[in-house]
């Protein structure tokens, strides 16, 4: 059996992230949306290149969540992007409508689904996809820390002119501007970053990559960054399905680990078939704790107010 993939919200990152899944063959993809018609022209747009991409996947468009049935993931991206000036959390209140009624509808009849949420502010719209589904928490996670790293990743690459796929690294906390990049865990070729540029350089880009999000929205003046972000949730649904136990850097509910209570916080993860099979809990100095409960904090403010 072919697996089934509901996307929702068929705008920027929906729309990309179906074009992605269909390339790579991952599974029947269903786009749903408020709009009526634009979803149902993307997925008859992306079917008919199946013939020229050589892919046969069933790709469908509604607005009726009947449609959805049985998926075995729903990836939520629909919601408002940001404008120039705007931080994530300013999309709080609108988008909590948002993720509350879409989920609420395909929680419902996708029982036994995984869930990736993409829609910001990324770690409260994954508590509140985590309430409204009752899912299991190993079923429930946002996409953030692939992203942000492979924004890290980019700029030291650049940085040192070397292969983007020499450089390892991971970014934890929320997915906001108190994002905690680690230099000591990051290594080009196994050789620690540390070691191989000056401090102030790794500065400047772990600064960039706090602000990579912002970065693109002010380019874009209309919206914000939707290439990356469906590449990031790609690789988090190629680890499920293909049951890789790979090690990314997801939002998930912690209940204790690293010291954190009943929040979503991004933190390396184990994906493979069930879901988050494994939260990885590693070392950190007590700077490195302090950014990362003041992350946790951040976010913390945003659940309090949503009383998610
Ligand atoms: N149900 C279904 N779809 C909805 C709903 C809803 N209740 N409300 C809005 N949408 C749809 C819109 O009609 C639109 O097609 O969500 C889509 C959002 O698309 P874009 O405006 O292009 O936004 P996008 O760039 O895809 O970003 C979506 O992902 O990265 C995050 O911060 C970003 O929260 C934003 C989300």
């Amino acid at each position: 059996m072919r697996k089934k993939i509901t996307v929702i919200g068929a705008g920027n990152v929906g729309a990309t992230l179906a074009h992605r899944l269909a390339d790579k063959q991952l599974g029947d993809i269903v786009l749903i949306d408020i709009l009526e018609g634009v979803p149902q022209g993307k997925g008859l747009d992306l079917l008919e290149s199946g013939p020229i991409e050589g892919y046969d996947l069933k790709v469908t468009g509604t607005n009726d969540y009947a449609d959805t049935a049985n998926s075995d993931l729903i990836v939520m991206t629909a919601g408002f992007p940001r404008k120039p000036g705007m931080s994530r959390d300013d999309l709080l209140k609108a988008n909590y409508d948002v993720v509350k009624d879409a989920i609420g509808k395909a929680a419902k009849v996708s029982p036994n689904a995984i869930l990736i949420v993409v829609t910001n502010p990324l770690d409260a719209m994954a508590q509140t996809a985590f309430r409204v589904s009752g899912f299991p928490r190993h079923r429930v996670m946002g996409m953030a820390g692939v992203l942000d790293t492979a924004r890290y990743r980019t700029f030291i690459a650049e940085a040192l002119n070397v292969s983007v796929q020499n450089v390892q690294g991971f970014v934890l906390g929320g997915h906001g501007d108190t994002m905690v990049p680690v230099p000591r865990y990051t290594t080009v070729a196994g050789i620690p970053v540390t070691e191989l540029m000056p401090k102030e350089q790794l500065d400047e880009i772990i600064e960039r990559t706090a602000n990579g999000g912002a970065e693109i929205v002010k380019l874009l003046k209309t919206g914000s960054a939707f290439y990356a972000p469906s590449a990031a949730v790609v690789e988090m649904a190629d680890a499920i399905f293909n049951d890789r136990k790979k090690i990314l850097p997801c939002a998930a509910y912690l209940e204790g680990e690293y010291g954190i209570q009943g929040l979503f916080v991004g933190v390396p993860v184990k994906l493979g078939a069930k879901g988050i099979e494994q939260i990885i809990e590693i070392k950190l100095t007590p700077e490195e704790k302090a950014a990362l409960d003041k992350s946790a904090a951040s976010v913390k403010s945003l659940v309090d107010v949503i009383g998610v």
